[in-house]
């Protein structure tokens, strides 16, 4: 059978919480272990051929959690910061953070910018990793929109897409933690999208889980609206 190609993946890491009450543990436990997950499933993307991961891991919506959960989360960008830069050099992919990083922490962009100037050097590999923190697909599209305003020039579908802070038309959408939605996750860059839930919890999603996927995703038949 035909191989459909697989580049650009998009990751909508949900079920963190969930998976830490299975575990009697605290949710904040979940995003300990979510963000290790996170770690492995992209170099194993990586190493399966993807030329761009997108990965959720804080929406626009998510900032009005408790401060005790998010400034969880935060430290826990700035504990994974050395593993992460090392294993993204052994891949020799980039990384870029989308969102509305302002509303972050000081010390938490600083780590952020550190990351992505330590992989500058593999911008021109194939391999990147979009990592959305405080990132709503709205805020995406109604910002490019603006800055198309003020530059005086209409769009084309194609310069459009180009002006979104995730540039790539995604193949392939992942969503662990069985909701059946996309809260906010790439709406113009998911047209033509596959679409593969996952009942299980993100922190258990495993690269045996993920190869099912990217299999599920080479038997579909993608017609883009042809016969
Ligand atoms: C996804 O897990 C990660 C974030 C949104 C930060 P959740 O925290 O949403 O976990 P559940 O969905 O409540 O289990
Ligand atoms: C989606 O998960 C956002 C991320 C995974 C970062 P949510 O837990 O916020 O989504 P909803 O609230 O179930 O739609
Ligand atoms: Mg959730």
């Amino acid at each position: 059978m035909k191989e459909n190609v697989l580049r650009n993946v998009g990751l909508i890491m949900d079920g963190n919480g969930r998976w830490a009450q299975t575990q009697n543990k605290p949710r904040l436990e979940g995003h300990t272990q979510g963000i290790i997950t996170m770690t492995s499933l992209i170099a194993h993307a990586f190493d399966k051929g993807v030329e761009n991961i997108m990965c959720y891991g804080l929406s626009t919506e998510n900032m009005s959690r408790p401060t005790t959960e998010l400034s969880h989360i935060f430290d826990l960008m700035l504990d994974i910061y050395e593993k992460f830069v090392t294993m993204m050099t052994e891949k020799q992919a980039s990384v870029v953070y989308v969102g509305n990083l302002d509303v972050l922490p000081g010390i938490v962009r600083a780590s952020m910018q550190k990351a992505q100037n330590a992989l500058n050097k593999f911008k021109g590999s194939g391999r990147t990793a979009y990592i959305g923190i405080a990132y709503g697909s709205r805020n995406e599209i109604v910002n490019a929109i603006n800055t198309a305003i003020d530059s005086g020039e209409r769009v084309t579908e194609s310069s459009f897409l180009s002006s979104l802070d995730v540039p790539i038309d995604l193949d392939l959408i992942i969503r662990t933690g069985g909701e059946r939605r996309l809260s906010n996750f790439m709406l113009y860059q998911s047209s033509y999208a596959e679409l593969y839930f996952s009942d299980k919890f993100f922190p258990e999603f495993t690269g045996d889980d993920m190869d099912e996927a990217f299999d599920w995703y080479n038997n579909r038949k993608r017609r883009f609206g042809k016969i």
